[in-house]
């Protein structure tokens, strides 16, 4: 199965640290941070992986992970569909995608259709948040609805690309993943699950210590 990891973007809520190295590319304790997105997809069943990333960060993923995986440029930053976008004839069927700065301690079995999943968060305001009861994600709700952050780890169809083209840009100028995902719930073609375990995304100095904190512990229990 083909999977896709989307680490483009600009990391600027890590300030000086990725101003020359790609987030991506930052230690999560032992490891690079793209590590532990790759080490989702394998467990998901991906064995060939595709990574988009910017034009000029290209060299560097090659440079640490050699010919095994696909590389795709994202020449601008323009939002995780848009990055998503750049997938399309490579991924056949459904397939998996996540987001490179996503740290889970397990995967998921692989489903048989389109389905995100949420984690419970203490920071509402910092992520999509899931609306059980309007079945919508609101992009970070000044007044969230649940406490259900949508990770970013998400399953597609072929239909996502369709999709896409149809989006126009958010205020903040970006293709939303948000959007893609309302569509798709609004059609009822989603499954919303929760994932167990622990899940950081590692875009900002505390989430990235969270992470590597885990790492950490797990390293040491292996
Ligand atoms: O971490 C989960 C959250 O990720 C979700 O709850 C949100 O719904 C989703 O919009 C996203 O929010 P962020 O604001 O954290 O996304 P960010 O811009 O930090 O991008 C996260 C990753 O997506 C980044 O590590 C690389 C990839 N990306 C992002 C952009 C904007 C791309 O590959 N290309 C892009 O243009």
């Amino acid at each position: 199965m083909r999977g896709v990891i989307l680490a483009g973007g600009r990391g600027t809520r890590l300030g000086d640290t990725t101003r020359v190295v790609n987030k991506h590319l930052l230690p999560v304790y032992d490891r690079p941070m793209i590590y532990y997105p790759i080490a989702t997809l394998r467990a998901m069943g991906c064995t060939d992986i595709l990574i988009v990333t910017g034009g000029e960060q290209v060299g560097g993923f090659a440079q640490l992970l050699g010919s095994g995986f696909t590389y795709r440029v994202q020449e601008q930053p323009d939002g995780i569909a848009g990055a998503l976008a750049l997938a399309e004839g490579y991924v056949d069927g459904v397939f998996p995608v996540v987001l490179g700065d996503n740290y889970f301690s397990a995967a998921p079995g692989m489903p048989t259709g389109a389905t995100i999943y949420t984690h419970a968060t203490d920071r509402p305001q910092a992520f999509g948040i899931y609306d059980p009861h309007a079945n919508v994600i609101i992009e970070k709700p000044k007044d969230p609805a649940s406490d259900l952050a949508v990770t970013g780890l998400y399953v597609y169809d072929a239909q996502v690309f369709d999709v896409i083209r149809k989006l126009t840009p958010s205020a903040r100028g970006e293709l939303e993943i948000t959007d893609v995902n309302n569509t798709y719930l609004w059609d009822s073609r989603m499954a919303v699950r929760q994932i167990p375990g622990v899940w950081s995304d590692m875009g900002t100095p505390d989430s990235l210590l969270t992470a590597a904190l885990h790492a950490k512990e797990t390293a040491h229990a292996a």
